[in-house]
């Protein structure tokens, strides 16, 4: 499927999307981020058709400036200052989900809702991603996991939009260079739609594997906290939660951040934190943890906007 990019006929600038209402400026992210911390974004603009997409293509083209792709914000940390640049967020239009003989869902969707929505019509194996509480975007660029699933085990394809190209394209999943965590979803690149593979089988299976994520999860994280979920990657074979405990690190807070009592690959925030707060002890685990150990620990959450001059 092929988009091409229409031309608006008038000379799109940032100023215009402003003036039209598509882009708004200095806008709080902190309520949609579960972390709810951070600063407003310079320019913000939610999606509902694919020319809002056109015309941001458009105005990067004249005058580039750093795109963000914001899905559920459980992934993210975003900077006490902010973030320059342009965020972009799908709204209802990219959220939806549609069940043929696959299961389709907008980039926007929570994938939480695509497993309760795929097994209620009678398809199963997407029961693993109600234990993602991400969108269906950032679960396709992050190749998101859990419960010894991955999100490349199940995609077919994902309908990628290029800011550089002005158009949308499908990606079949061998074409988007899946691995742990990581795919080559470009940082001008937005995941605006996906295609699941699934199988018919009885909602009542499926509900029922539903139910032991959920308390599986209720039981070994920290629910109802403020956090976003891992904070680093597993090193191969291990797990950065056992080491982190291991090291004995649970409860390390710096400012209003700590690591989780319950896992210790979960920093959870305190209403008032900031951001900086989870930068510190981020990098205060990880050089902890190599001291003692020689792992050297990668991030999986993503940081946003300016954190080294802190
Ligand atoms: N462990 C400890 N102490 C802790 C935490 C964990 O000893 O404080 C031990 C556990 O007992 C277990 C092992 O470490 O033996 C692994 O822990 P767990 O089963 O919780 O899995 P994980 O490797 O920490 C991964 C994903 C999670 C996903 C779970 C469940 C990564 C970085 N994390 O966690 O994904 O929910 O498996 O499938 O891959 C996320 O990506 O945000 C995320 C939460």
């Amino acid at each position: 499927m092929r988009t091409t990019h229409h031309s608006p006929g008038f000379a799109v600038t940032w100023a215009s999307l402003i003036e039209s209402g598509l882009i708004r400026t200095n806008v709080g992210l902190d309520r949609i981020t579960t972390y709810k911390l951070g600063g407003p974004a310079q320019m913000f603009a939610e999606i509902n058709r694919i020319a809002d997409l056109d015309h941001i293509a458009a105005a990067l083209a004249a005058d580039p400036v750093p795109v963000l792709a914001l899905g559920r914000g459980s992934n993210l940390v975003i900077a006490d200052e902010g973030i320059a640049g342009v965020v972009i967020r799908l709204g209802q239009e990219f959220s939806r989900i549609e069940i043929s003989q696959m299961v389709h869902a907008g980039g926007g969707a929570g994938m939480p809702q695509v497993a309760r929505t795929a097994t209620k019509a009678g398809r199963l194996g997407l029961e693993f991603l109600v234990g993602i509480p991400g969108s269906v975007g950032g679960g396709v660029r992050q190749n998101a996991g859990c419960f010894g699933q991955e999100i490349a085990d199940v995609l077919a394809n994902a309908v990628i939009y290029d800011f550089r190209q002005g158009r949308s394209r499908s990606v079949d999943v061998s074409g988007l260079d899946l691995s742990y965590r990581h795919s080559r979803v470009g940082p001008y690149e937005l995941v605006i739609g996906a295609n699941f593979r699934a199988q018919p089988g009885e909602t009542e299976v499926g509900d029922e594997r539903i139910r032991v994520i959920t308390r599986w999860r209720r039981d070994n994280q920290p629910g109802g906290t403020l956090n976003a979920g891992s904070v680093f990657k597993n090193p191969p074979g291990d797990s950065a939660g056992r080491i982190i405990d291991a090291v004995g690190l649970k409860g390390l807070a710096v400012g209003g951040a700590s690591v989780s009592e319950r896992h210790a690959n979960f920093f959870v925030a305190m209403p008032g934190a900031k951001a900086i707060d989870v930068y510190r002890l981020v990098r205060e685990v990880a050089a902890r943890v190599e001291k003692a150990t020689g792992v050297v620990l990668e991030t999986e959450i993503q940081f946003a906007g300016a954190f080294e001059s802190e």
